[in-house]
């Protein structure tokens, strides 16, 4: 069952590779542009038109629509607001036809996101659902449905289902993209194409980085808090790679906007303290890097999450996790995975329990 893996989480990180190849295969087979079958009620006219984009989620499924978030309002050039789930079904939200709203939900039984979402569709607006799992409450509560197909998740940590989402934000937004002719035709199929290599860039990932991370994790692994930072695309990644590690290895974790350090939570830091930077290329991959600066001045030490490209960062990190390169914007699905397998070998060697985390249950049926 677990394939000669030591955990169904190790499996599952190792299984990411054809999660995100199944969600988008016949998706993109087209190669210029985006297919995303049967969307029941909502059509592509809709789409085109649509006026503005909220997603409501919980969780790692949140992470996945904050990304999602860049990819449409960039590339599609669609305003879209963010909630979590438990905080948009209370607070009276101004929502209504013509609104496209998404609820993320891997097992499609959350009982928030279920909630902001019928929230939604009784006001009017127009609901899709993203989810991993068929025949699933969010299916039937929603106008519409794109399953991500990363086949069935055990570990209670979402990790496959989650480059699914990601993957799935993605092609919507590659689709909206094309619908209302917001990026050229070649940029289009150039953005496509990087897709379909993220899968072989995930493999090579895997087989190439682990012991590296592996390393990485013993040196760390007694460490009370880690500090994860980043800045645009690079914020949720910090934002997940922050979960990931707190929910199974029980070490406190802040994630913040890199620029808003300033602000506050550079007081924590203390010498030694573990900083994670995304630092993937991107335009705000200087200001990252003086975030960076400013973190090592106070002694902290900087793992970077990088492009194969930058052999600078390592001027600026003590340890750098190396992604390949491709376009910035999806570099999330690559970015996530190291850190997702630095929080899986710092709990194993704390001794704990990953695919059943103190406290945590899968599926989340009351609010
Ligand atoms: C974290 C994790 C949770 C879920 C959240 C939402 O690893 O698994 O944060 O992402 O409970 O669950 P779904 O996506 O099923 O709605």
């Amino acid at each position: 069952e677990k394939g000669g893996y030591e955990t169904f989480m190790l499996k599952e990180i190792h299984e990411q590779a054809d999660a995100v190849a199944e969600t988008i295969a016949d998706r993109t087979a087209r190669g210029d542009g985006v297919d995303l079958g049967d969307l029941g009620t909502i059509d592509d006219a809709f789409l085109r038109d649509v006026r503005r984009i909220i997603v409501v989620a919980c969780g790692t499924s949140y992470h996945a629509g904050l990304i999602g978030r860049y990819a449409i309002e960039g590339w599609a050039r669609v305003p879209v607001e963010m909630d979590v789930a438990s905080e948009y079904r209370y607070r009276n939200p101004v929502v209504g036809p013509g609104d496209l709203v998404i609820g993320i939900s891997q097992s499609g039984e959350t009982a928030d996101t279920l909630a902001a979402m019928r929230l939604a569709r009784e006001r009017g607006a127009t609901v899709l659902a993203i989810t991993n799992v068929m025949g699933s409450q969010a299916t039937r509560d929603a106008d519409g449905v794109l399953f991500t197909r990363a086949g069935l998740e055990i570990g209670v940590a979402a990790t496959k289902t989650f480059v699914g989402q990601v993957a799935v934000m993605y092609l919507l937004a590659l689709r909206l993209a094309e619908l209302r002719g917001t990026l050229a035709p070649e940029r289009l199929a150039e953005l496509v194409g990087e897709l379909k290599r993220l899968p072989h860039h995930i493999t090579e990932m895997l087989d190439a980085g682990d012991e590296e991370i592996r390393a990485i994790a013993e040196r760390h692994y007694k460490a009370e808090f880690f500090l994860y930072l980043g800045r645009h695309i690079g914020l949720p990644v910090a934002l997940e790679g922050a979960l990931k590690l707190k929910e199974i290895s029980y070490i406190a974790t802040d994630a913040y906007a890199a620029g808003e350090m300033k602000h506050g939570p550079i007081a924590l830091l203390d010498d030694d303290t573990p900083v994670v930077c995304v630092a993937t290329d991107s335009p705000v991959l200087d200001k990252v890097v003086s975030n960076i600066q400013e973190v090592r001045v106070r002694g902290a030490h900087v793992i970077a999450v990088a492009s194969a490209g930058n052999e600078e960062i390592r001027e600026h990190a003590e340890e750098v996790l190396t992604v390949a390169e491709t376009d910035w914007m999806l570099a999330p699905l690559l970015a996530v995975v190291p850190l997702q397998l630095l929080s899986y070998h710092v709990a194993r060697l704390r001794g704990l329990n990953v695919d059943q985390p103190r406290n945590l249950a899968k599926t989340v049926t009351v609010e």
